[in-house]
Order: structure tokens, then sequence, then C-alpha cells
């Protein structure tokens, strides 16, 4: 008799122990973690708060999506290598941040390659476009989407910005991208590869002189503040790539990466409707400051630039494949 007790003993022991485990497995949610290094008020740092919301809403009790923001858990060094080590698990870079890891996505740094935000957009829904996404899983990243953030401006502590000789000598931040640098040598600028959160430092103390970057972006990081001159030279772009690591996303259930996908869609949407107010929003706060001069070039002016700066694309034509550069160039023609 007392053998048979303490066998249902051990037996409801058992039992609870595997239904407290098993509630234990399911009440605790999957924490995705997703690093940006720019502020909440940008395209992308709304698109990541929108994604947090979706995935959490699809998926509820199922995943803690945390957003970190401003560079807090990892800056432009650190956050690929961190997703490859697993650290962290969406991240949405530049696309000028990619070199080392695929060259054909140095395609988009190549300056005047598109005459504006739908160009950009309609060459990222092509297939070319789409299948960058896929360019660097054989390297473990995957790509999830594109989100637009602008056009860059270039922007000086120089009271005169508007051909390239204004800017011969100075020294430029530039992103971590072979392209970037190629572009400010082409014109006789001293390009300087620095990370974002650097920047603001760089140009007020003058470590550098100049940087090219969007409106949300300057404004959000109070660089027209340490900037005399802002040329709207809209003569490249900066967008992201929202990536993953391959291996933790295959390695989800079907339901969640399901959900997941959706959520992105739907984060993808809403920071690619936002991105044109939020930089047209910025562009007309950076003019009501007064701080710095935004200063409009010439038709003149801005081939005198693309002139210039041409040359960079027969540099990299061969890293980039000539047909690419051409996919792009015919999503020109609407
Ligand atoms: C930059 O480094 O200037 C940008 O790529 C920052 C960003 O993520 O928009």
């Amino acid at each position: 008799m007392k053998h048979i007790y303490s066998k249902v003993a051990v037996a409801i022991g058992c039992s609870a122990l595997l239904t407290f485990s098993g509630i234990a497995t399911a009440q605790k949610p999957v924490v995705i973690k997703f690093s940006h290094v720019v502020a909440e008020s940008t395209p992308k740092g709304q698109g990541a708060l929108k994604f947090k919301e979706v995935a959490e809403e699809l998926l509820p009790g199922k995943v803690e999506v945390q957003v970190f923001p401003n560079s807090q858990l990892f800056g432009d060094a650190k956050e690929l290598e961190a997703l490859l080590l697993g650290d962290v698990h969406i991240i949405a870079p530049s696309l000028s941040k990619f070199d080392r890891y695929t060259e054909k996505v140095q395609l988009f740094d190549l300056p005047f390659l598109f005459d504006d935000m739908d160009a950009v957009d309609r060459f990222q829904h092509s297939d070319a476009g789409r299948s960058l996404l896929d360019s660097m899983t054989n390297r473990g990243i995957k790509g999830l989407a594109y989100w637009h953030n602008g056009m860059k401006q270039l922007s000086t502590n120089k009271d005169k910005l508007s051909r390239p000789e204004d800017i011969k000598g100075l020294k430029f931040r530039v992103q971590a991208s072979d392209v970037l640098e190629a572009q400010f040598r082409a014109v006789d600028a001293n390009p300087q590869k620095l990370a974002f959160a650097e920047v603001y430092q760089a140009l007020q103390t003058g470590v550098v002189d100049g940087q090219e970057n969007t409106w949300s972006n300057m404004y959000s990081q109070k660089f027209h503040e340490v900037q005399k001159t802002i040329a709207l030279s809209n003569h490249g772009v900066l967008d992201y790539m929202v990536v993953t690591n391959d291996g933790w996303w295959n390695g989800l259930d079907d339901e969640m990466r399901e959900a997941l996908t959706k959520a992105m869609e739907e984060a993808t949407e809403h920071a690619n409707n936002l991105a044109a107010d939020l930089n047209e929003r910025d562009r007309k706060r950076i003019i009501e400051d007064n701080k710095a001069q935004v200063h409009e070039l010439t038709s003149e002016d801005i081939s005198v630039w693309r002139e210039a700066m041409q040359p960079v694309w027969k540099q990299f034509e061969d890293a980039i494949g000539a047909d690419l550069i051409e996919a792009a160039v015919a999503s020109n023609n609407k």
C-alpha cells in the first residue's frame, strides 16, 4: 500500500512539475530585440515602434519586442556583428553599411543614381531590387524589407556651398561605405568614416567640417546647430534594409514567422508612408530654427556636382554589376 501511495505521489509530483513547466514555457514570451541608431521621431524610429505594436497584437503573450533606439544597445560598428552573434534579432542599418557583407548593396550609394524617392521605391519593388534582400543569406543575414528615410543633403561649417570647389579640402563625415568615401574623393574633399552616434560631436569640435544626411536625421541630431550651410543637393539616398539573423528566423515556428512577416509588412508601410512627411516637417523646422542657412542649388549647380561625382559609378561597376546599375537607372523612367 505504502508502495502504491509513493508511486502515486511521484506521479502527481511529476505531472505537477510537467504542468508547471508547461505553463511556465507557454507564458514566457519570446523576446525580440530590435536595435537601431536613430531617434524615435524619425521614419526608422517610427517603423520599429509600429513593428512592436503589430507583432505584440498578433501574438499576444507570445512575443515581447524590445526596441532600443539611439545606439543604446549597439551602435553602427557593432550591430551587424551582434545580429550574427544572436545578441539582437532585428536591425535596420542604412544601405550604406552592408559593404562588408555584399558588394551589390553598394549600388544605393552611387551619387545621383535615383532622381527621387519614387524611383527608389520603384527599384526596391522590382525583381532586381527584391533580389538584394537575399544577397547576404550566405553570410547569415536575411533581408526582411526596405524602409525609406529620404534623399541626402550636404552640409558644412562654411558660408558657401554651391559647387564642388566649395568643399575642396574639407573633412566630411561619411557612413562606413567605400562608395561614399570615393564620392567625396571625387570632389577633392577628405572623407572620414564615423559612426552615427559620433557625428554631432565631430561637427561641433571641428573634427569634421561637413556631412551628408536626411532632414530627419539632421534635425533629430541637431546637426544644423553646428553647421552653417545646408545645400539642397538631393545627391543620394539614405534608406534602410531591415535584416534579421537567418538561422534565428528559420528556427521560429511557422505561426510566429508568419505573424512577424505580417507585422513587418505593416511596419514597412507605416514607415514608408511617413518618411516623406517627417523629412518635410524637419526641413521646415531647420529653416525656422535659422541656425544653418538652407541653400537651394540651381539646375546648373546640380549638373556640375553630378558630373564631378559620376566617375564613382565606373569605379564600382564591376563590384556592383552593370546589370543592377542599369535596372536602377531604368526605375527613373515612370
Ligand atoms: C548615418 O549613419 O548617418 C545613418 O545611416 C543613420 C541612420 O541609421 O539613419
